[in-house]
């Protein structure tokens, strides 16, 4: 078999925690479906600040950029968050986006049958939840210009949001291509009642849109997106949207499938090359105590498998584990009924890895 590189940037907190049990996985993954990686280690973030000054070293932008994929634990930490921009861990997540090329962000939020108990919202509501957000990444307000100037009260901070039809198009296109594979219904969030850069967006989208004539697609503004993807999230297929909305109603959607600990996703640009990570952050208050859950970053293996690879039946394989072992009633503490109950971040990926190999010997 080919062997792939894969990169990995463990990063902070709970991190170089999770990253193991997706690594754990995907080495199980190598003699049970044939497949061989590589994988290379590189220091990111504020463990990066630390040891050598900077987010991101360029030796680790380099074995990113020679890697077939990425795989991502997360950033940041109080540690680090007085630091002046260019000393923050997330500085360097917000360059390595950008360095890489990966305009797309896609987060599935997937409703699993057997933990609907877990999240917050009526089982009732969630009932079918299946949704995918396409996050704009690497534009908006996040890279516009950004400064501090004495005003006429003193001082004011400035955040500008830029939007160009190129940046809008691609995004929207990937979006469009992502309805077309599953049930071919978009909904574009925008204020464009209100932003200029959401006119454009708007009015590039309906350009689009006839391109896929199949596509159902609706607009709907963002505040009242927020709203509905709690009334009705079953009724949501894909939703598009800029970078800084689609970051805050991603982790509104985490909250449908019980904990922002389940959701996957995959930062990707033209080609096949991908970031995978969750999309939940450090989690300082919970490092170093072992209990994090690492499904997240085992789903954004399975991502990796089928987006850059076309691993397709191994990613369906790790799935399906990841399902097998909620389904038995293994939980990791944000997801368990009973705390006392809980099992660890290893234990976890143990019964994952076990499930996979089972299912795979039937198979
Ligand atoms: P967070 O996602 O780290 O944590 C929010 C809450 O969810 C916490 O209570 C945490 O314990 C819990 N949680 C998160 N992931 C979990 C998991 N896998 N299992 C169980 N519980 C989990 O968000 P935050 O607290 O706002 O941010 C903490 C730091 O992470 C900040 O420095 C922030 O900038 C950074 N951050 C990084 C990324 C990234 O690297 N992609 C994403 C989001 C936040
Ligand atoms: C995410 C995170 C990042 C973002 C931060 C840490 C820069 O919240 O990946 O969702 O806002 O993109
Ligand atoms: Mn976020």
């Amino acid at each position: 078999a080919d062997v792939k590189k894969i990169a990995v940037i463990a990063g902070d907190g709970i991190g170089p925690e999770v990253v193991a049990e997706a690594i754990k996985v995907m080495k199980s993954t190598e003699e049970l479906f044939g497949l061989q990686f590589e994988f290379e280690h590189g220091l990111f973030g504020g463990i990066a600040i630390d040891e050598k000054g900077t987010p991101l070293p360029e030796d680790t932008l380099d074995m990113c950029q020679r890697a077939d994929a990425v795989l991502l634990g997360a950033v940041g930490g109080p540690k680090w968050d007085n630091n002046t921009k260019e000393l923050r861990p997330e500085t360097g997540l917000l360059g390595i986006r950008k360095a890489l090329g990966l305009f797309s962000n896609i987060r599935p939020a997937v409703v699993f049958d057997c933990l609907k108990e877990a999240s917050t919202l009526k089982p009732e509501v969630l009932e079918g939840t299946d949704l995918i957000v396409v996050r704009e990444l690497t534009g908006g307000i996040y890279f516009g210009e950004k400064f501090r100037r004495e005003g006429e009260q003193g001082e004011e901070a400035v955040d500008t949001c830029v939007y160009n039809v190129h940046e809008v198009e691609r995004i929207v296109r990937q979006a469009f291509d992502v309805a077309m594979k599953r049930s071919k219904r978009l909904a574009s969030v925008d204020k464009a009642n209100v932003l200029e850069t959401s006119r454009l967006w708007r009015e590039t989208v309906n350009r689009i849109a006839p391109e896929y004539p199949e596509v159902e697609l609706e607009h709907v503004l963002v505040d009242n997106c927020a709203m509905q993807l709690l009334r009705r999230p079953a009724s949501f297929d894909v939703i598009v949207t800029e970078n800084m909305f689609g970051d805050i109603l991603s982790d509104e959607a985490a909250m449908l499938t019980g904990s922002i600990g389940m959701l996957a996703s995959a930062s990707l640009g033209e080609g096949s090359y991908g970031l995978y990570e969750p999309v939940h952050g450090s989690a300082p208050d919970i490092a170093g105590q072992g209990i994090a859950n690492p499904i997240a970053t085992i789903l954004s293996v399975a991502l990796m498998y089928r987006l850059t690879f076309g691993y397709e039946e191994a990613a369906n394989a790790i799935e399906a584990a990841v399902k097998q072992v909620l389904d038995e009633g293994h939980r990791t503490s944000d997801i368990a009924a009973d705390r006392a109950q809980a099992i660890s971040t290893t234990k976890m990926g143990d019964l994952i890895v076990d499930a996979l190999t089972k299912l795979q010997v039937k198979a």
